[in-house]
């Protein structure tokens, strides 16, 4: 074996094998190999699409017993779509296979560590260099002790292959180099507990595996590296859960009846390290996607140009997660609701990336072929229904192409004073089929503004006129959206505040979007927050939230609104008069900013808030993606 740019060891395995070895492993292990359940959760209203492998084992984490045993292993279809506007830089995947054992009361810490040291390191199986391994456990607080025990099984196994596998302080302790230095590092909750995967369920504290991709330290994450770093040197390839714990519907954390285990190993990104590639776009997986792009385009991914290669990963990743969410043995076609939405806005993109690669003929048939013939032999439903398939896809991307030519029209007309109102983008939404978030991505190209909340408005006024006529679904479906985006706008205007409050008055928003899962929040600050801060910033508008405070709107102009205190997203232009939203009592609000709503009445109508994930867009921009409602999110 020799060496490759990821300094692991020259290893060719595909895809395709490498799920294999892990099923082969784990069935040597005394598990039995599940088939992957649906993408398309049954039962469970609160999630669109199944997110993890332990997904739709549940039940049986929480000590039914299952027909199969107690010990189990899967590859499971995952489709996550938090991300799916980050999708296209060389990170994030909308559809991905996740391979995971467990043990439902069965085995415990020290075979599920064993059994990842060997898995990744035997000649027999992965034969990862131990050098390139770093671990992370659990660091403990009121709710479950520091985990020692793991992190000494750890010890052991690496002391057998001659390392010293030291533990280390996060950003104090340089990670070891060869066969001596910190190894093995303890972080709190944030990083080191999973679950529950909805509001309530299994959960419990984690170890997870990080890869050393021999990438240089960047300094501007902080001085020294450790394998939650964000410099991208360490790659998190696997994650044990010791799910020995329940959270309840009020908050408490309780001990399940049995100790359980679920574990979770990204097979694309596996696959990529262990190919010394990069990103998961390099693995082969994607290279028949990209080769049949070439033909059609004229262009090459990997030749220099950032935005070629951006819109080949746009229409591999979101093309093939279509081709999976209906071809499923659930499956469903698109639509203007739920599930099906997701799927129109994935083609719908892809479409719109042809268009940007020069394409001029239809896509969807030609790349789902291709999918399938790569993926058909391990999910076979996706042979079966090749035809449902090509004809759904090809129907959407003809839809597609007919009003967009005529959007596109309306659309600039509309864009020229570069502010979409509400109203537009449901125009735009009804008639010619634009998703919110695609006018949204125009217009942001323009480097204008649109009125998301404007349009739920728009959204809710239409619904009620046709509520005769509208179905359980819609309901269901964006009536929803429009009661959570308004939770979301609120929240925003109070993370704002905290932000400035915690990290200073010199915050200034550099841009925000809410969708009904998530808000997200740019803002200029010169590092990376410290856990403290983000902890600080969290604390201080769920304390807002808690006290229940009055929301209002008033009328001015935007000198008054200024002299009161308002903030203001600065890039935008005002007009005469502008409306003014104060959280908090008259005389001293903690919230003042201009906006044009709507927001909630009281603030106890959030619930909760949470930080999911602080990160870096840019020199002196960063990123905060929250939830309101007492969410964990996933991942
Ligand atoms: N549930 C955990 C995850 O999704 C481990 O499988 O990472």
């Amino acid at each position: 074996m020799s060496e490759n740019s990821n300094g692991a060891r020259e290893n060719s395995m595909t895809v395709t094998e490498l799920r294999q070895k892990f099923l082969d492993f784990f069935k040597e292990k005394g598990h039995i190999i599940i088939p992957s359940a649906s993408l398309l959760p049954e039962n469970d209203p609160t999630v669109l699409f199944t997110t993890a492998g332990m997904h739709p084992l549940v039940p049986y984490l929480l000590g039914h017993e299952h027909p199969l045993g107690n010990r189990l292993a899967s590859a499971q279809k995952c489709v996550r779509t938090d991300d799916i506007e980050d999708v296209g830089d060389n990170r994030h995947l909308t559809f991905f296979e996740m391979l995971g054992n467990w043990s439902l009361g069965d085995y415990f810490k020290p075979e599920t560590v064993a059994w990842s040291y060997e898995f990744l390191t035997s000649k027999d199986w992965l034969a990862i260099d131990p050098a390139k391994l770093f671990i992370s456990v659990f660091e403990g607080d009121e709710d479950a002790p520091q985990d020692e025990e793991t992190a000494q099984i750890w010890q052991s196994k690496f002391e057998m292959d001659g390392f010293a596998a030291e533990i280390g302080v996060p950003g104090r302790d340089k990670p070891a180099v060869g066969k001596k230095g910190a190894r093995i590092y303890a972080y709190p909750k944030k990083n080191n507990w999973w679950g529950p995967a909805g509001q309530t369920g299994p959960c419990g504290p984690d170890t997870e595996m990080f890869f050393d991709t021999g990438l240089k330290h960047d300094a501007a994450f902080g001085k020294v590296c450790h394998p939650n770093c964000d410099c991208g040197r360490f790659v998190e390839i696997w994650n044990d859960v010791f799910m020995e714990y329940e959270k309840t519907a009020d908050g408490k954390i309780l001990p399940l009846k049995q100790k359980n285990v679920d574990t979770g190993m990204g097979l694309e990104r596996m696959a990529a390290m262990l190919q010394g590639r990069s990103n998961v776009f390099e693995t082969e997986v994607f290279q028949g996607i990209f080769s049949a792009l070439s033909v059609l385009s004229g262009k090459i991914y990997g030749y220099g140009s950032d935005i070629t290669d951006r819109s080949f990963r746009i229409i591999a990743d979101h093309l093939r997660a279509a081709v999976f969410i209906i071809g499923d043995e659930r499956g469903v076609a698109p639509s203007n609701t739920g599930q099906g939405y997701i799927v129109r806005r994935l083609i719908r993109r892809a479409a719109r990336e042809a268009l940007r690669l020069g394409i001029k003929e239809p896509i969807t048939q030609i790349i789902a072929q291709v999918v399938i013939g790569e993926f058909g032999v391990h999910y076979r439903e996706l042979e079966t229904n090749r035809g449902r398939i090509s004809k759904e896809m090809s129907q959407e991307e003809e839809k597609f192409a007919k009003t967009l030519e005529k959007g596109l029209k309306e659309f600039e007309a509309m864009s020229r004073d570069k502010l979409i109102s509400g109203k537009e983008a449901f125009d735009l939404f009804q008639t010619y089929g634009f998703p919110l978030e695609l006018t949204e991505e125009l217009i942001g190209e323009r480097g204008g503004n649109l009125d998301v909340a404007g349009f739920d408005e728009e959204f809710k006024k239409h619904q009620e006129l046709s509520r005769t006529a509208s179905s359980g679904a819609f309901k269901g479906g964006l009536a929803d959206h429009s009661i959570e985006t308004t939770k979301l706008h609120t929240a925003t205007h109070l993370l704002h505040r905290a932000l400035k409050n915690v990290l200073g008055e010199e915050v200034r928003q550099k841009g925000s979007n809410i969708n009904p899962d998530r808000l997200r929040f740019d803002f200029t600050a010169p590092e990376k927050m410290t856990p403290e801060q983000i902890a600080a910033v969290e604390d201080m508008v769920n304390d807002v939230i808690r006290r229940d405070l009055p929301v209002h709107c008033e009328e001015m102009t935007p000198e008054e609104a200024k002299q009161r205190g308002a903030s203001a997203y600065f890039e935008e232009k005002y007009g005469d008069r502008v409306s003014v939203y104060f959280i908090g009592d008259e005389t001293e609000p903690f919230s003042v900013e201009i906006c044009g709503g709507p927001h909630v009445a009281r603030t106890g109508e959030l619930g909760s808030f949470k930080i999911l994930k602080e990160e870096a867009v840019s020199a002196g921009v960063r990123r905060i993606k929250a939830v309101v409602g007492g969410d964990e999110g996933q991942g």
